[in-house]
C-alpha cells in the first residue's frame, strides 16, 4: 500500500517515527544512530529510514517544512500506516533572552494563528498540545542522561521571515518561549487520528539578541536531541 506521498509498504514503516524537518537529517539519524535500515521513502525526496535503535525499531522521516507539509505526512502515517506516535525534532528561534543558543525545548502547548486547524475541520482553536504521557516519559529521560530541558509553550508560525512583527503579544499572552513551524499540524493530527505526538526543538537563533549559531555547532546540539528522542522511545 501507499499513499501519494510514500510509497512504502504498511510493514515498512513502525509504529514510532522520529521526524526532523530535513529529509537528509532523516538519513544522517539512520546512519548514526540504527542498525539493520533501510531507504523506505524516496518520493519527493522525503526520506524516511526504517531500522532499530538498540533493537527498537523505529522510522525516522523527514517531515519537510511548515504546516501544510508536516500535515500531510503526519496524517499520512497515522491514518494509513498506522503509526501511534511521532517525536518532531526541530530547531527554533527564541523569544526571550533568558533562553541559549542550544538549549533544549520540550513543547508542551503551541499556539498558531495558522487556520490548519480550521481548513481541516472547522476547528477554531488555536493552541494545541502535546501528549502528556509521552512528555513525561521525554522529560524524565533527559534527566536520565542529565540532558537540562525547558519545557514551553512555543508559536507555531506561517512565516519565517516578516517585514514587521511584534512577538511580545505571543510571549505575554500565550507563553510561546520559542518559535517554529510545524508542531501545531502534528498535534492537531495527532488529537483527530487519536495518535500521540511530541516536539523536542534546540534553539538555532534568539530573536532577541541576534545571535544565530553556526551550522557546525548546530549539528553537536542536534545530536543532543536526537539521542533524547531515541532514549524516549526504548
Ligand atoms: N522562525 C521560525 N522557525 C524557526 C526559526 C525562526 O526564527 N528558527 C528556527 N526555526
Amino acid at each position: 500500500m501507499a499513499t501519494p506521498h510514500i510509497e512504502a509498504s504498511k510493514e515498512e514503516i513502525a509504529p514510532v517515527v522520529i521526524m526532523p524537518g530535513d529529509p537528509l537529517r532523516a538519513k544522517v539519524i539512520a546512519e548514526t544512530y540504527l542498525t539493520d535500515y533501510k531507504l523506505v521513502n524516496q518520493v519527493r525526496g522525503m526520506y524516511a529510514y526504517t531500522g532499530y535503535y538498540k533493537g527498537k525499531r523505529v522510522t525516522v522521516m523527514g517531515s519537510g517544512m511548515g504546516m501544510p507539509s508536516i500535515g500531510i505526512y503526519s496524517y499520512e502515517l497515522y491514518k494509513f500506516y498506522d503509526v501511534e506516535k511521532i517525536i518532531r525534532v526541530g530547531s527554533c528561534g527564541a523569544y526571550t533572552k533568558d533562553l541559549n543558543l542550544y538549549d533544549l525545548i520540550l513543547v508542551n502547548g503551541c499556539y498558531s494563528e495558522s487556520n490548519y486547524a480550521y481548513a481541516e475541520g472547522g476547528c477554531e482553536e488555536h493552541m494545541m498540545y502535546a501528549s502528556d504521557s509521552m512528555n513525561l516519559v521525554i522529560k524524565q529521560t533527559a534527566e536520565m542522561l542529565n540532558y537540562p530541558i525547558t519545557i514551553a509553550n512555543v508559536h507555531s508560525s506561517d512565516c519565517f521571515y516578516h517585514e514587521k512583527f511584534d512577538y511580545n503579544q505571543l510571549y505575554h499572552q500565550y507563553g510561546c518561549l520559542a518559535v517554529e513551524m510545524e508542531s501545531f499540524a502534528l498535534f492537531y493530527n495527532a488529537n483527530i487520528l487519536k495518535k500521540r505526538a511530541a516536539c523536542i526543538l534546540t534553539v538555532s537563533d534568539n530573536l532577541v539578541t541576534q545571535v544565530e549559531t553556526t551550522s557546525e555547532e548546530r549539528q553537536n546540539s542536534f545530536l543532543r536531541m536526537i539521542e533524547l528522542a531515541l532514549e524516549s522511545i526504548l
